[in-house]
């Protein structure tokens, strides 16, 4: 009978056992559901409207962060929300006081796929914290760190947190030793934490624990993990991280979990206290965001926004190493060239490109990169017939240096015999912030307005005329805007 009441009480029998084993560790926990989830599952479409109301509860939850900024969510807001992302920034700050709020940077790149001057990295950092940005991961596609130190350094001085992000990809060059060599580099950056950012979702669990335990024993600093579930390991992946000393976890609200997105943010909290660990977090109040966000999801669902197939597990990452984001934007290419007969050929050719290019992770831009030079090799029929200007800018050095040699054959068709750019390409640029802002007088409002132009020209600029429009109208009906 003793032995039976064990069976029945699970929880009291493990508790009391795990807790001998493990000292109470805090793990914290990063909330994606307003960024990464949000632009793993539907394409970042959420408008502020929908989530306004969630905040101030979202504010109580205990999260180490709530990432809710950069990435695409700039873009997609200007493109098409019809939002000003500076304004939903501002809007975040006074529903959420006393959460940090997350962005994410991608270095010299920012939030767009050019490299932008010196200058702009530098103004484009001092307006996002100015503007209420506490919590900065900062990374640069190839892990060239040339290319995320003015943004590290304008970030450290405005007193953010920057989180030194690694781009997490498995290849031949790509080793333990070389990671937590750049870890250490980045603790030298004078960084406050250092993320390992699996962005494929292709991290095993025996890879993060070595991966951690490797970068733990070269730094002093806290280690924060990021992954996705695109194919199923995420959780594990976590657990094993956790034991080698992982101190923070990216999750998302569980309606927004799985898939292409985080793990679950309730799962992970109730297993990790069960185990014996701190979280910090509110039960209640999870449950309660989740609640908020279920309708939500499943009006997204409804209009097809989001597919649901998006959220389940797929192993072909394992293979192809190919993140989430980039399988969708894969889907829709080829769905739109009417060539969705060709998507396996094309999975086939990506991971082909990357070796060519010397082993880039994909990450946003070279998982676009990849992508669309893939798909047209495999579309022309004929491989390299067709290079992107990226992929030359690219070969050019625009980017940074790749983590292994290019082909050299590759190099060949992309350039011709044109030599690649020597030093930081950054170097090459000028200031154009008050060139623009001069061009922009009468449209742009502030220089948060030059900043969008200046990173979004063409996406600015209809946003500037659309809020005009808006404007002029309510004049002339003598409405007075609701505040978004
Ligand atoms: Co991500």
């Amino acid at each position: 009978m003793q032995f039976f009441n064990a069976i029945m009480q699970p929880n009291i029998f493990w508790r009391a056992k795990m807790n001998t084993t493990h000292t109470t560790r805090k793990v914290q926990f990063t909330e994606t559901v307003l960024r990464d989830a949000n632009q793993s599952l539907i394409a970042t479409r959420l408008p502020y409207s929908k989530f306004a109301d969630i905040l101030p509860t979202m504010d109580k939850a205990g999260y180490y962060s709530v990432e809710c900024w950069g990435g695409a969510v700039f873009d997609v807001c200007l493109r098409f929300l019809d939002e000003d992302p500076w304004q939903r920034l501002r809007n975040m700050r006074k529903a959420m006081p006393n959460s940090k709020l997350q962005m994410l940077l991608r270095g010299h790149n920012l939030l767009g796929y050019n490299h932008d001057p010196d200058e702009i990295v530098k103004m484009f950092v001092e307006k996002s914290v100015e503007n209420s940005i506490d919590v900065i991961p900062i990374f640069d596609a190839l892990n060239d760190l040339r290319n995320i130190e003015t943004a590290t350094k304008t970030a450290i001085k405005c007193g953010a947190t920057v989180s030194g992000t690694l781009s997490f990809t498995q290849s031949p060059v790509h080793t333990l030793e070389a990671f937590a060599k750049q870890a250490k580099e980045m603790e030298n950056m004078g960084v406050a934490t250092v993320c390992v950012k699996d962005m494929a979702g292709v991290m095993t669990p025996q890879e993060a624990y070595e991966l951690i335990g490797a970068i733990k024993s070269e730094i002093k600093l806290p280690v924060v993990l990021h992954t996705h579930c695109t194919t199923g390991m995420a959780f594990m992946t976590y657990l094993k991280a956790i034991e080698a000393g992982v101190d923070v976890i990216d999750t998302s609200s569980s309606c927004f979990s799985g898939g292409t997105s985080q793990p679950a943010t309730e799962t992970l909290n109730y297993a990790l206290k069960q185990l014996g660990y701190e979280t910090g977090l509110d039960d209640a109040v999870l449950k309660e965001v989740n609640d908020f966000f279920k309708p939500i999801r499943d009006s997204y669902i409804a209009d097809g926004t989001l597919n649901p197939k998006m959220m389940a597990t797929d192993t072909d990452a394992l293979n192809y190493k190919v993140p989430g984001g980039m399988l969708s934007n894969l889907v829709s290419q080829l769905k739109a060239q009417n060539a969705m007969d060709k998507f396996e050929e094309v999975l086939i050719e990506t991971p082909k490109v990357r070796a060519d290019l010397g082993y880039p992770p994909l990450v946003t831009p070279m998982s676009q990169m990849v992508g669309v030079q893939a798909t047209n090799n495999v579309l022309s029929g004929e491989r390299y017939k067709n290079i992107s200007k990226e992929v030359k800018a690219y070969c050019r050095g625009e980017y940074g240096t790749s983590p292994a040699p290019i082909n050299p054959e590759v190099m060949k068709m992309a350039l011709g015999d044109e030599k690649p750019v020597e030093g930081r390409y950054a170097d090459t640029l000028e200031p154009v912030f008050e060139k623009t802002k001069k061009e922009l007088e009468g449209i742009a409002k502030n220089d948060e307005d030059v900043l969008s132009y200046i990173l979004f020209p063409q996406v600015t600029e209809k946003y500037f005329a659309a809020r005009k429009a808006k404007e002029e109208k309510v004049v002339k009906y003598t409405i007075t805007p609701v505040e978004e």
